[in-house]
């Protein structure tokens, strides 16, 4: 059939943002690993215990067997492992706040073996010939979606996804609050699991490629900047760059569980949401003890675009009150 001329408008939406316009668009940023490894046949891939269990998931029926290292207090590799050929190293570009250790380090040591996990640095550029995932999902709204960029030449075309059906917690978003949405917001995380290897849907892509990024990235460099003039002195996370980045968060660690708790509680009740990286780790026994401190006392405190200068105040204003009275 011949494309349509005429008839009823779509969603109006703006074209050629999309900052990464090589990258293979896949529903999600496991199904690209999955994808790329079956691709290279890879037999054995190095994981960090610091990582969500989609990734693990994502491998589940393949014969690659997963290996997992731990990291160090500036979330750098405590060793960095000998690899065989058919091997292959993932490392996160955590809280998009490590792509100079990743240029400098581990990119020269392990060449095309290395994969960056971009899921949290949607604004980290990819090395050349490194194979390299993002999860834009987690920087702007839309219900799925991941990019694989270098992906190998033999990569099988997967089918497309239909993101049609998951659009209600988004639209929702914009007219309620946001716990009104947020059973469809999990539902469709679901559902993202169970689906398998696709390729992005087209209208998660019109929509990637309607989004202005440069605005975005500088929203978040300020905020960031702003709650590192706030908050730093409060701080034991140390691990930052050495120039102001677009990062997913700001990572405020504090000294321990009960006190990261009770602060997570306390801004909940001022309606300041703050999410868990990640629950499952402390679940599996080999997890060590920094990977542990991590998933107990990071608070990832929100930097996006969606905040201002002033919200980052009332952010920061919120948990200084709070350390002083407790
Ligand atoms: C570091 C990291 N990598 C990969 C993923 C998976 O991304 P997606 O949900 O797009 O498959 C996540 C999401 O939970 C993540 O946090």
């Amino acid at each position: 059939m011949p494309d349509a001329i005429g008839g009823y408008f779509e969603l109006e939406l703006r074209k050629g943002q999309n900052p990464y316009p090589q990258a293979l668009g896949f529903n999600s940023a496991r199904s690209a690993f999955r994808a790329l490894l079956v691709a290279r046949r890879v037999s054995k891939v190095h994981l960090p215990h610091y990582l969500c269990n989609v990734m693990q998931e994502a491998l589940n029926g393949t014969n690659i067997e997963q290996l997992r290292y731990g990291l160090s207090d500036e979330l750098q590799l405590q060793s960095l492992p000998t690899l065989n050929p058919d091997e292959a190293l993932l490392y996160v570009d955590y809280f998009g706040l490590k792509s100079d250790y990743i240029r400098e380090v581990l990119a020269p040591h392990y060449k095309h073996q290395l994969i960056v996990d971009n899921s949290q640095a949607l604004f980290s550029e990819p090395l050349p010939a490194t194979a390299t995932l993002y999860s834009p999902r987690k920087f702007v709204g839309v219900a799925d979606g991941g990019w694989l960029v270098n992906a190998p030449s033999n990569l099988p075309t997967a089918a497309p996804s239909y993101s049609q059906g998951r659009f209600a917690a988004l639209l929702g978003r914009l007219e309620d609050a946001p716990q009104q949405h947020y059973a469809a917001f999990q539902s469709c995380e679901q559902t993202l699991q169970q689906e398998g290897v696709k390729a992005m849907s087209a209208s998660t892509a019109r929509l990637l490629d309607s989004i202005d990024y440069a605005w975005i990235a500088q929203q978040r460099t300020s905020n960031l900047a702003h709650l590192r003039q706030r908050l730093d002195e409060h701080n034991l996370f140390t691990a930052w760059p050495s120039r102001p980045v677009a990062g997913l968060c700001y990572p405020l660690l504090l000294a321990c569980a009960e006190a990261t708790a009770r602060l997570r509680a306390h801004l909940l009740e001022h309606s300041i949401f703050v999410p868990c990286y990640w629950h499952e780790v402390l679940q599996a026994a080999a997890t060590p003890a920094i990977e542990r401190s991590w998933a107990q006392c990071l608070l990832p405190l929100p930097i996006d675009q969606r905040y201002s200068v002033d919200d980052m105040d009332r952010l920061a204003d919120t948990i200084l009150q709070h350390m002083r009275t407790s």
